[in-house]
Formats: structure tokens, C-alpha cells, sequence
């Protein structure tokens, strides 16, 4: 049985960071499984990209309420989250430390049945420590956690391992044919990669479900654990090209980590300890775990073989943001 508001038979989803890279695919997942969806959106500026006042656009267009608002704006806050069931923040991880304020708001309003905070990466509390930028980084995201789990939210942590698009744009760069591709490592070590409109559509199952509640959710579909030598020969054969491949060694990552400006030293050490430790596959699963597509496996979910053949076609803009 799902998560439901009184007044109507499906969950009313609040958001934030709704129209980032990431938070689009969750607003327009929450639209398509037919829940009442509220955008919390900081008030348009003159230097706002058309791109982003189109996307406004298309929110309201699918019957999204948008709500503008600032973050500091408690009592704003609280009433909007008197209106609705779930909130989920998809805040970059610059704003992860402001998350602090959708708690207290939350925990003044009283009648939120679930959070997710902002994670959408590696399960932080399990994997083996990265090199200190990146830690850093889940740190920030760990102090948030620990928050939640003091204070009587009903809370879900989503650990989705990489974004597909995300990394494909970076690893294979298909806006930029070049002749070369980079190799991190010796390219063997297995990682997740999970297309973002999938990733979507599990989150707004996982938010309304009951058996995750004050869980961890991990994303781990079979047909997307790959190497970065399994996804460059794939992309060799469907273009039919050979690529030249320039080796990045461990210890120059790590080098790289230390000497590199943020954000570029997070994005090397996110780097290491995906694609040359493989971290996220280092995890082992054992019967205790939740892992989404074991949850939903009514969701037909984009193998990393149908991503690069959606590549090839109309490949995903890369996204503006840093590696971070
Ligand atoms: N695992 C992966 O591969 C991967 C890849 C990308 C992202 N992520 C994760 O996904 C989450 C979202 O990241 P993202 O890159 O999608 O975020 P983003 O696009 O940089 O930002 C999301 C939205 O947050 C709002 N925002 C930005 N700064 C803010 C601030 N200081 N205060 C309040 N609102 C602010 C903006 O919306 P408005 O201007 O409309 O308010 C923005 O559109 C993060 O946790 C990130 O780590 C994971």
C-alpha cells in the first residue's frame, strides 16, 4: 500500500532543487505516476538560462505547483509542507548543509511521512573511505543523515550509484568526437551506471513504499554494473570506430586529488574511487539490503547497452554542472 494524503488516492510530492540537472527527471517521474507535485523553486532572476524558464514552463504545463521561495523563508516553508506527504531534495551539494532548514521546517509542520534528503550517490555509510575531497563531500551528506535519523522524520536514503548520462558524457564525451577516450586505472574495475529517468522513477516508488521506510535503498540493476574497458568497446563497436586509449594511472589521480582546485580535485577523487577501486561494486548485498530493482521489477529499466544506443541516436546534453 502506497504512502496517500486524505483528500485524494495519490501522495502529494514536494520537492526541491527540482529544476537541476537531476531534479527534472523526479519532478516529471513524480508527474507520470499521476501524484499532485509541488516545485520548490528559488524566485526567477533576470540571469536565469532561457533553458530554465522554459523548464518552469513545462512544470506547469504538467500541472506542477510552483512555489517560489527562498530557503530561509521558515514559515513559507512550513505551510507548503502542511500541503503535501513526501519531500524529496534533489538540492546540489553546495546547498546539502542548508537541508537543515527543510528539517526544521519539517519537523514544525508535523505531518510529513517521508523525507529523502539529497544523497543520490554511493550508500556513504558502507563504502570504503575515498580520498579526502571526496570524503569531504559525504561527510557534509552524513552529518544530514544523522540529523534525520535523531528526530522522528520517516526518512529513506537513496544510494544510486552513478548517473548514466552523467558519466557516459564524461567518460566517452560524444558531444566532442575526439580520436582519444581516457582510461582511469587499468579500466577493469566494475561500476554502477543508472539512467536518470530511471533513477527517477525508482525514487518516487521507494518514496511512497512502505518497507523503505528508515531505510537505505540501494540501485543496482544487473544490466548496468560495467567497466570502463566493457563500456568503450561497446561504444567502439555501435559507432564503429577505434578509439586511442590515454591511461590515467592510479597514483596520478591521487597526485592530481591533492594539487587540483575544487572542484576538480572532488571530481578526480569521485573518479578513483569509482572507476580504478570500483567502489560501488565493492559493497557486497546480502539478503538484509533493499535493492530497487528487486523492489520494482515491474519498472523496465534502461540496460547501460540501451544507453549507448540512445547515444548514438540523440545523445543527453552533458550537464553544465562540475563532476562533484
Ligand atoms: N550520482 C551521480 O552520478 C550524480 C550526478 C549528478 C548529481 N548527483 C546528485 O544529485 C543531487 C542534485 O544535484 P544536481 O547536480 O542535479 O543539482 P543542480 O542541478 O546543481 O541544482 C539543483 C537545483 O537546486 C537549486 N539550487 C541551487 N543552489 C541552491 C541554493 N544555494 N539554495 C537553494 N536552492 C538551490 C536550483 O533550483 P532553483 O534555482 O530553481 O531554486 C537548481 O536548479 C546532488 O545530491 C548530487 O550529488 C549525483
Amino acid at each position: 500500500m502506497e504512502i496517500m494524503s486524505n483528500s485524494c488516492n495519490k501522495s502529494k510530492i514536494l520537492i526541491f532543487g527540482g529544476t537541476g540537472y537531476f531534479g527534472k527527471h523526479v519532478v516529471r517521474a513524480s508527474t507520470s505516476f499521476g501524484h499532485p507535485t509541488f516545485v520548490f523553486v528559488r524566485p526567477a532572476t533576470a540571469q536565469m538560462p532561457p533553458s530554465s524558464l522554459q523548464l518552469r514552463g513545462e512544470f506547469r504545463s504538467l500541472g506542477v505547483t510552483l512555489v517560489q521561495g527562498e530557503l530561509e523563508e521558515h514559515e513559507k516553508m512550513v505551510s507548503v509542507l502542511k500541503q503535501v506527504d513526501i519531500v524529496i531534495s534533489v538540492l546540489p551539494v553546495s546547498a546539502v548543509p542548508d537541508q537543515i532548514k527543510i528539517i526544521d521546517a519539517i519537523i514544525a509542520a508535523g505531518n510529513i511521512k517521508r523525507f529523502l534528503p539529497s544523497e543520490f550517490g554511493c550508500e556513504m555509510d558502507r563504502i570504503t573511505p575515498p580520498l579526502p575531497p571526496f570524503e569531504a563531500l559525504l561527510e557534509k551528506k552524513k552529518k544530514i543523515r544523522r540529523l534525520i535519523e535523531a528526530s522522528t522524520i520517516p526518512y529513506t536514503f537513496v544510494s544510486s550509484n552513478c548517473c548514466a548520462a552523467y558519466f557516459v558524457n564524461f567518460l566517452l564525451h560524444p558531444h566532442d568526437p575526439r580520436p582519444d577516450i581516457v582510461v582511469y586505472g587499468t579500466g577493469e574495475a566494475k561500476a554502477v551506471l543508472n539512467w536518470e529517468q530511471d533513477i527517477a522513477k525508482y525514487t518516487i516508488k521507494v518514496a511512497n513504499d512502505p518497507r523503505t521506510r528508515n531505510r537505505v535503498v540501494i540501485y543496482r540493476p544487473p544490466g548496468n554494473i560495467i567497466s570502463q574497458n566493457e563500456l568503450i568497446s561497446s561504444w567502439e563497436k555501435k559507432t564503429g570506430r577505434r578509439f586511442e586509449k590515454v591511461c590515467v594511472q592510479e597514483d596520478e589521480l591521487i597526485k592530481l586529488s591533492q594539487s587540483l582546485p575544487s572542484p576538480d580535485n572532488i571530481a578526480v577523487s569521485i573518479v578513483h574511487s569509482v572507476f580504478v577501486r570500483g567502489d560501488l561494486m565493492s559493497l557486497d548485498l546480502d539478503e538484509d539490503d533493499l535493492e530497487a530493482s528487486c523492489l520494482y521489477p515491474e519498472i523496465e529499466y534502461t540496460t547501460m547497452d540501451q544507453v549507448l544506443d540512445i547515444f548514438l541516436v540523440d545523445p543527453p546534453e552533458p550537464s553544465r554542472a562540475a563532476l562533484e
